[in-house]
């Protein structure tokens, strides 16, 4: 297998440094947002929707913003990750029926559950510039992010 681009241990060690600091929940999606987001491309937005009842709700995001601050479960790719308690991982949104555009320049799009003793806390929305930006090995390591947010938020 190949090496991911993203490196999650160096995102872990900075949540990790923040949470003993105690930084707040705040902070420790938008740390996670933007220091995914450095590892540059094919991560070229990273947006952190966390679940509140039947919504996801934008907590933090890094890149171009988005007006979608709030996605009902089942709407969208992000609802539907929801739905279906399932990550998702599109290489070409424009084959997509169920893709709510961010921005014209997205090409391809991953959401990683993030899951708390098997409940939905929220997820990790990553969307690329790059048709079929993100493979297994990408997936694998934003989960390894996912996980660690899960533990400390
Ligand atoms: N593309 C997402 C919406 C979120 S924005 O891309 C940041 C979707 O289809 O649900």
């Amino acid at each position: 297998m190949s090496q991911s681009v993203l490196s999650p241990t160096t995102v872990i060690a900075e949540l990790q440094r923040l949470a003993a600091e105690r930084a707040g929940r705040l902070q420790l999606l938008q740390s996670a947002a933007a220091k995914i987001r450095e590892a540059g491309e094919p991560y070229t937005g990273v947006y952190m929707y966390m679940l509140n009842d039947d919504s996801l709700v934008l907590e933090a995001f890094d890149g171009r913003p988005t007006e979608h601050t709030v996605i009902p479960v089942g709407s969208g790719l992000c609802g539907r990750a929801v739905a279906e308690n399932s990550n998702i991982n599109v290489g070409d949104v424009g084959q997509s029926e169920d893709y709510i555009a961010c921005s014209v320049e997205t090409k391809s799009e991953l959401i990683v559950l993030i899951r708390r003793d098997g409940q939905i806390l929220g997820q990790i929305d990553v969307d690329s510039d790059t048709v079929n930006g993100f493979n297994e090995v990408e997936e694998a390591a934003v989960q390894k992010v996912a996980d660690c947010l899960a533990s400390i938020i």
